[in-house]
């Protein structure tokens, strides 16, 4: 296990003087506090004695059935309560997936880039990490193709696809539809489980919430959500869905590790989403994340210069921006910390040393303005490195004559 780069970076960029473009954190600020407080209030007086109890390591029984609602509106319409396991955020069910499927050796299937944080759960359970292509429409099914071809010949055991296929997470890209059903159906011949991440479904900027993979492969596919982007992180409630078979082994792997999830939190959402207009809510942020997408899109196209290239993200929190050759994004961080202004290194979202020349900017966080600003000072960290560039390469080579 190692530090994650993301993490490494927090102390640093949580200093009010610099912009963070670095940390994906939700704008909880603009979720308002009383939608939250009385359903809580409500829980401790009304059914206290239950919200303060241990409960089932599968988790509550009307949470999970509120949660196959959620799903319902990315086309989910077939999943049962019982096939719900709830769990400490997302990241606890990526977590008792890998538990449960990886030996070490076992290879796991991911975009390049990918999320960091799954990256350092398969590390931890020595899985070998084999990145798949991804383009702006998303993971690349003949790169996928080729890639369990060869693992074939070596005899390697390739357990899961690990995929963010909406509003990806890093690069903000999201997996067209004609590209799912091939995915799936390359997976499916191969044997392979595909585990589709979905934190970001929801927050798409065009309205329609994309359809969900595991929506056209029940059996094929765990779906991993979380309530951490469309209500609060804090609350630490996310779910698997998967196949009767696997979620009977997540419960057990869930009862070693945590006995029972906090009954407390997961009845606060599920009292919030019986009570309070939560479609309404993820509108909210929706607008709220599509004005600062539109400003650091804006900000973008305005100051970077020449040979720098970005995505266009329809939803989420993440453009990945690609530097002009050569400049190296870890070496130039230092550089954009003292103009006040952090971002991650495209390093961090690679199990092999890619990504150099590229970085994630999030724009969940600061207001547009400050994304802006932002933007800005990062354009004359990259002018200044590009220049220094140009003046080493036309520095005459000095022969030093050997002594
Ligand atoms: C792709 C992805 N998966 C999982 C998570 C973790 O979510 P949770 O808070 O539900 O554990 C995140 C959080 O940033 C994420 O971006």
């Amino acid at each position: 296990m190692v530090a994650s780069e993301v993490r490494a970076l927090f102390a640093v960029a949580s200093r009010p003087e610099i912009v963070s473009l670095a940390g994906g954190m939700p704008a909880v600020d603009a979720l308002p506090l009383d939608a939250v407080a009385s359903p809580v209030a409500d829980l401790v007086t009304s059914r206290g004695s239950v919200a303060l109890q241990y409960g089932s390591a599968q988790g509550d029984p009307e949470l999970r059935a509120r949660i196959c609602d959620v799903m319902a509106m990315e086309g989910i319409t077939d999943a049962r309560p019982d096939d719900v396991v709830v769990t400490v955020g997302s990241q606890q069910a990526l977590d008792l997936l890998t538990r449960v499927f990886i030996d070490p050796g076992d290879v796991v299937l991911t975009e390049g880039p990918t999320y960091v944080t799954a990256i350092n759960t398969f590390a931890a359970y020595q899985a070998r990490i084999v990145h798949v292509s991804l383009d702006e429409d998303g993971l690349v099914p003949e790169s996928l193709r080729e890639t369990l071809a060869r693992l074939a010949t070596e005899g390697a055991r390739v357990k899961l696809l690990y995929t963010v296929p909406t509003f990806q997470n890093p690069a903000g890209i999201t997996l067209t539809a004609a590209r799912r059903a091939q995915v799936l159906e390359i997976c499916r011949r191969a044997g392979v489980l595909v585990v589709e991440d979905n934190p970001y479904g929801l927050l798409s900027f065009t309205g329609e919430p994309v359809r969900a993979m595991r929506a056209d492969a029940p059996d094929g596919v765990v779906y991993l959500g979380s309530f951490s982007k469309t209500l609060a992180p804090g609350l630490r409630v996310g779910w698997a869905l998967a196949p009767p078979p696997v979620a009977a082994r997540l419960v057990l792997a869930a009862e070693s590790a945590i006995l029972s999830h906090s009954m407390f939190t997961q009845l606060a959402v599920e009292r919030y989403l019986a009570t309070q207009p939560w479609p309404e809510q993820i509108k909210a942020f929706r607008e709220m994340y599509r004005d600062r997408r539109d400003a650091m899109l804006t900000a973008l196209a305005e100051t970077m210069p020449a040979g720098t290239t970005w995505t266009r993200p329809e939803g989420g929190f993440f453009v990945w921006l690609t530097l002009p050759p050569g400049v190296d994004a870890k070496a130039m961080l230092p550089r954009a910390i003292a103009a006040r202004v952090a971002y991650v290194p495209g390093t961090g979202f690679y199990a092999d040393g890619s990504g150099r020349n590229a970085m994630r900017l999030s724009y969940c966080y600061p207001p547009p303005a400050r994304i802006q600003e932002g933007v800005r000072r990062l354009a004359g960290v990259l002018e200044a490195e590009i220049s220094l560039r140009r003046t080493f390469a036309h520095e005459p080579v000095i022969d030093v004559p050997s002594q």
